[in-house]
């Protein structure tokens, strides 16, 4: 049968349970009609299919499968080739393990350093998160499988991010919060796009149709499939009229029969299923046609050394005085730190990768040509402060000429479902520091952490090596890099502020209530800095190498920019050429300087390249809201060439014409956005960028469907009361043993609908109802809702089941 033959045997029953999962990973089979089911996995940097029963939280361990440095490492690579390549190799494990859908890449803007998920994200800038995501899609795609970019979008906040509302300009939402997903979409042809949990200006993200229908399908031309994120689903009647094709993950049949009566009722319409049904369809059909023939096999050992060179391309050199690094052969070094004998090198929560193996730098260090005084743990990982632990690393290290300090965030620090609250390594890592300080002159530091960290101590260090979450085969890498069998040549995908009252949303983060106001508008990360002049500790896109780079002749054309880069040192690297644009005398407000093209170069000692870095349609806009489309705001721009965001080589300037007259801000309304000064924005200039009055996010004390769990501390109810203190004391108890829960962290961001779309029909939303009036205060009546909404949903659960078994034997 071909896809208009399924479709017209269809009855609405089976359509309606078709566009929801059946169980954690995997969609609906419906064998009379030939439609075989289709197996969706995280993540982004490793594959996590679970052997056993999916649950989500990943109780049951998943296969193995190579544990690639995550998105926030990759991303420093500035090297969409690397990007390709390990979406390649993620896509062919995908393949081998039976996996049809790749929950990733991630590619939320990291708009606050809190955000506990940045190390599952690319950059703080939509152009080079956009450029590597589609690499990635590329590459995971050119294997038969879908790439799903996530998550779709404005879900810059894990802290309550299932029932948090963005209010977000149109501006900003476009040129900071979705240029990222549309080159994923355009450049990368993604297949899939996974709605995100929050709302966007009032309307859940799955059930928007401005950005499902009006900007995904319509403006970027996305002929694939939408899936929610898991539990995002509010509304399914919604979100399906809106364009999205497959609630996730397993909402039993309640979400279906919503979807009838919401047909029978004339909310929503036919077609507007038979569009879902035919994407969908469309979907499983080629996919499963891909994995035909599937290769069930693939070299653990290629793809380990492929998440070595990962590793080796995005660590990023910050600081290397009297060129300590690389080693000398045979230099006495101390290796000091847990992490040198535990490594952190992946995140936690979703994308949690069990991996074919893990490097340690303990046994690693052998197969270098050193001196190794000795090893010791120095510091505990939880944070505690041990005396005897210290007084043994400083022992060694005043037995060394140069002690090598493994250190950064423990895994408590970041995770998916929390937020950070600082932006500090452990205290007891630095009070070692300290002391090592004293020991020894010759410290060189090898950072882990997925998300920018303050550094207040880096005095203490000839060199910082920061090596983020760098995979299973990070210990290799980092030892290469160290004593100079690879040369660095990362740059930074986000800034290193001094202290976190210095980035923008630093007022506005994270939303004390409902609504998070981005008042910052489009000044997230380097595009406030560089305008609003604010000093950082490493900028943008900076990056040291073991050699040195020089820049000449830049040639400005209509088209892009041509220039010379030649390796001026004594040994072979890459520099990433980064090209940033601006207009001096913008009328409409704007950064000073934004990145528009970038290319990495690598280059033998003493040769020189020619590159180009071409134009593109991203390279002049600006989004007008009075004229509601793309513009160029006619004038001369600058063309600014460097090796870092801070660091600008070469300038070059080109006359560029206007596309309207139209301009869409008044000056002297908004001061505060026309000098980058956005760090206290007034409410009358938020409106005068919003266009409307902001819309209040305060919340009246009844809970409804949409709060989160851990508003139960509100509840009327004292056994609600009670349940929040013992989530909330086991929450605790998690975060003290150094571990971060994400059953605990996802229940308590989650909001009450969530019990009926993730319980495989068990609940229903007329259960939930009930919790709510129980939680609310009136225990007996909502006591026996639930309880008559349990006998409901199961006879209704048996009927619709009993009804798509019988068209089965049909
Ligand atoms: C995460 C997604 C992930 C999904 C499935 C959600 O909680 O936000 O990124 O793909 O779970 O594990």
């Amino acid at each position: 049968m071909n896809k208009q033959e399924i479709i017209k045997k269809m009855t609405l029953e089976e359509k309606a349970a078709f566009l929801s999962g059946k169980n954690e990973w995997q969609t609906r089979d419906f064998t009379r009609l030939g439609i075989p089911s289709i197996f969706c996995s995280d993540g982004p940097h490793g594959i996590r299919k679970q052997a056993g029963a999916g649950d989500h939280l990943g109780l049951n361990e998943s296969l193995p499968a190579t544990c690639f440095p995550t998105a926030a490492t990759i991303a420093n690579s500035w090297d969409v080739d690397l990007g390709e390549a390990v979406g390649d190799a993620l896509g062919e494990e995908a393949m081998a393990e039976g996996v049809n859908i790749l929950l990733g890449p991630g590619l939320n803007i990291k708009r606050s350093p809190l955000c506990g998920r940045n190390f599952e994200y690319f950059s703080e800038d939509p152009y080079l998160a956009g450029k590597m995501a589609a690499s990635y899609t590329r590459g995971i795609q050119g294997r038969g499988v879908y790439s799903c970019p996530k998550h779709f979008a404005v879900n810059s906040q894990e802290m309550r991010r299932m029932a948090m509302n963005a209010v977000v300009d149109e501006r900003t939402l476009r040129e900071i919060y979705l240029t990222g997903f549309e080159i994923a979409v355009k450049e990368g042809h993604a297949k899939a796009i996974m709605s995100s949990y929050n709302e966007v200006n009032g309307t859940y993200a799955n059930e928007n149709k401005h950005l499902l229908k009006d900007i995904l399908r319509n403006d970027w031309g996305f002929d694939g499939i939408v899936i929610t994120d898991w539990g995002a689903s509010n509304d399914h009647a919604l979100g399906v009229q809106a364009g999205s094709d497959l609630e996730m993950p397993n909402p039993g049949l309640d979400s279906a029969r919503e979807l009838m009566e919401a047909v029978k009722s004339g909310k929503i319409s036919q077609e507007d299923v038979d569009a879902r049904v035919e994407c969908l369809l469309d979907a499983v059909l080629t996919l499963t046609e891909n994995a035909k023939h599937r290769v069930e096999v693939f070299d653990t050992e290629a793809h380990h050394d492929l998440a070595r060179r990962a590793s080796i391309e995005s660590a990023v050199l910050l600081k290397n005085e009297n060129n300590i690094l690389p080693l000398k052969p045979k230099a006495k070094v101390a290796v000091i730190g847990d992490f040198a004998f535990d490594p952190r090198y992946q995140g936690a929560g979703s994308s949690l990768v069990n991996p074919t193996k893990v490097e340690k730098i303990v046994d690693v260090l052998g197969q270098y040509d050193l001196q190794v005084v000795g090893c010791t743990r120095g510091y505990t990982r939880n944070g505690a402060e041990d005396a005897a632990m210290r007084k043994e690393a400083v022992d060694l290290a005043a037995r060394a000429d140069i002690v090598l300090f493994f250190f950064g965030l423990n895994e408590i620090s970041e995770s998916e479902g929390l937020d950070r609250e600082h932006m500090r390594i452990p205290q007891n890592q630095i009070t070692l520091l300290q002391e090592l300080g004293q020991a020894n002159a010759n410290l060189v530091g090898v950072i882990s952490a997925g998300s920018a960290i303050e550094m207040p101590w880096h005095h203490y260090f000839k060199a910082l090596l920061h090596m983020y979450l760098n995979g299973q085969a990070g210990a290799s890498a980092s030892m290469d890099l160290l004593t100079g069998a690879a040369t660095p040549s990362g740059k930074l995908s986000e800034s290193m502020v001094r202290r976190l009252e210095d980035t923008p949303a630093y007022r506005y983060y994270p939303s004390p209530e409902r609504n998070t106001e981005y008042r910052e508008s489009v000044y997230v990360g380097y595009r406030y800095y560089g305008t609003a002049g604010v000093p950082v500790l490493y900028p943008f896109g900076f990056g040291l190498s073991y050699t040195t780079f020089e820049y000449s002749d830049l040639q400005v054309d209509d088209k892009g920019v041509t220039l010379t880069v030649k390796n001026t040192g004594s040994r072979k690297g890459a520099e990433v050429v980064q090209l940033y644009v601006s207009l001096p005398e913008a009328k409409v407000f704007r950064p000073e300087r934004e990145l528009k093209g970038f290319f990495k170069v690598k280059l033998d000692a003493g040769e020189s390249r020619q590159v180009r870095i071409p134009f593109d349609d991203k390279t002049f806009r600006y989004w007008n809201v009075k004229t509601d489309k793309w513009e160029i705001e006619g004038g001369t721009y600058e063309l600014k060439v460097g090796s870092s965001s801070a660091d600008i080589r070469l300038t070059g300037t080109l006359e560029v014409a206007g596309t309207t007259e139209q301009y869409p801000y008044h000056t002297d309304h908004m001061e505060h956005y026309y000098s980058g000064q956005i760090h206290e924005v007034p409410d009358r200039e938020y409106e005068e960028l919003l266009g409307y009055s902001i819309p209040s996010g305060k919340w009246s004390g009844q809970l409804g469907a949409n709060d989160a769990i851990c508003q139960l501390y509100y509840a009327k109810s004292g056994l609600a009361r009670f349940a929040y203190k013992k989530l909330t004391n086991m929450k605790k108890k998690s975060e003290e043993a150094g571990v971060p829960d994400l059953n605990i962290l996802f229940i308590y961001n989650m909001p009450f609908r969530a019990m009926a779309k993730m319980t495989g029909g068990a609940v229903s939303m007329d259960m939930v109802h009930g919790i709510l009036d129980l939680v609310n205060g009136h225990f007996f009546g909502g006591l026996g809702k639930v309880i008559s909404g349990y006998f409901r949903n199961s006879r209704a659960n048996k009927r619709y089941e009993k009804k798509l078994k019988e068209l089965k034997n049909e």
